[in-house]
């Protein structure tokens, strides 16, 4: 049996019985609890495998490979899966998940005038150009391992199309992994969506809904549409911790694969620097750090550094309003410290711009654990560390991707010994 608990209200959900996505609490609306489900306890000294795909190699550590264990899958049938989906990943987009590389980047980091080593984990060639792909993958591996157990949660599963928000990486990503995987995707996406991923989204098979915004609704159209397809039965196939929480413990995979280099290495860095928009990749981080950390493989926590633009700092503001509250009162007081961005935001980082920070309570929670804290960057500082990206490496990241950068540049102090993540290919 493998157990989710949801951090705000405590309210427990059985992964194998009911799906572990959205709190069962979270929908009765009025209380202000900050509702994600996330799992209950963690697996006792994980092992790891020697393979390349992050998705056998740390397989001990993820929900669902225990819930297929725990209900009597051989891990052969863990392979099996794994090795299908991986094969169908590498069809359609021509690879499938590998440990991504991770340099010290010594020309980058003179350029933007660092001491110590700067660590760049290089995520461009991931699944779908970028990390979302791994939010997507465990969540797909979790469906499938309801499926082959023939657990309750799965009944009737196929008959549900998966459903996600978003016009950028995160709608490629899942694009690529349902189409993997066999199964519809819906795609709730703006009129102004880039037309080549419209078109790359068309190409993999999902189906697109353009959503205008409707006179006296307040809230992102797309993902009122996203909502509404899921309060009819559909799968949320998105990486917002708050519809699924599943969806952050596929992305803790960077966070291993980037520990056991550091620990291959004999170093840990002082600060970890990393681009938040809607806060799963961040969120991911800060809980696959502190496992590490507690599995021995990183001898002390770098300090989280949560990087968004001057157009969009929602948790920053967070951040700010957080000072001397202790975090389990901020859990249930969600509407004192995070609510959508006022302004319509701009940013050159066009991919960190939501206008909320879903995932903002685990990232403070790494921050304070770590001794980090938000960095607000301005457009120069975009600029500038997207521009560094390009002529002192070989990795074409995307603004966005860089933005990470962005923050050491504008605190640079931070340690001699600095980690960020490309997260995104330039498209
Ligand atoms: C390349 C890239 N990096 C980072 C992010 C930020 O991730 P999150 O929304 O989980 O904070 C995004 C989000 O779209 C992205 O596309």
């Amino acid at each position: 049996m493998v157990m989710f608990r949801c951090h705000g209200c405590g309210a427990e959900v059985d992964a194998g019985v009911r799906l572990a996505f959205r709190c069962p609490n979270s929908s009765l609306g009025g209380d202000d609890v900050d509702h994600v489900l996330a799992v209950k306890s963690e697996a006792p000294s994980p092992s790891i495998g020697n393979e390349t795909d992050p998705f056998l190699r740390y397989r001990a550590w993820l929900s669902p490979y225990r819930l297929a264990r725990s209900s009597g899958l051989a891990d052969s049938a863990w392979g099996d899966l794994v090795g299908q989906l991986d094969q169908a990943l590498t069809a359609i987009d021509g690879r499938g998940f590998r440990v991504t590389p991770m340099a010290d980047q010594r020309p980058l980091a003179e350029a933007i005038g660092l001491p110590g080593a700067l660590w760049v984990k290089d995520e461009t060639h991931n699944v779908s150009g970028s990390h979302k792909a791994r939010h997507l993958m465990g969540v797909m591996l979790y469906l499938r391992i309801l499926e082959a157990a023939r657990l309750p949660a799965g009944e009737n599963l196929r008959a549900r199309r998966l459903a996600i928000a978003s016009c950028g990486n995160a709608a490629l990503a899942a694009a690529v992994v349902a189409r993997a995987a066999e199964w519809p995707l819906d795609v709730f996406i703006p009129p102004d969506a880039d037309m080549s991923v419209k078109a790359r989204l068309k190409e993999l098979g999902a189906q697109i809904t353009i959503c205008d915004r409707r006179s006296g609704e307040a809230g992102d159209p797309c993902y009122l549409r996203f909502r509404e397809a899921v309060a009819s039965g559909a799968i949320p196939f998105g990486v917002q911790g708050t519809d699924n929480g599943l969806a952050i413990e596929g992305g803790r995979t960077l966070a291993f694969e980037m520990a056991e280099e550091f620990s291959r290495v004999g170093t840990v860095p002082d600060a970890l620097f990393v681009q938040v928009g809607g806060g799963a990749l961040a969120s991911a981080l800060a809980q696959g750090l502190a496992l590490a950390h507690a599995n021995g493989l990183l001898s002390s926590l770098p300090k989280l550094f949560a990087v968004q633009t001057a157009g969009c700092a929602p948790l920053a503001r967070a951040w700010e309003r957080l000072s001397g509250v202790d975090l389990p009162t901020a859990v249930r007081t969600r509407s004192q410290f995070m609510w959508p961005w006022e302004t319509t935001p701009v940013s050159l980082a066009h991919g960190i711009l939501d206008d909320e920070t879903y995932d903002w309570w685990s990232i403070a929670e790494g921050m304070r654990a770590s001794g980090g804290s938000t960095v607000v960057v301005d457009e120069t500082q975009v600029s500038a560390a997207h521009k560094a990206g390009r002529l002192h490496t070989d990795i074409v990241a995307s603004a966005t991707g860089t933005a990470g950068l962005a923050g050491v540049i504008a605190k640079p102090e931070a340690g001699k010994q600095i980690a960020v993540i490309f997260s995104g290919i330039e498209r």
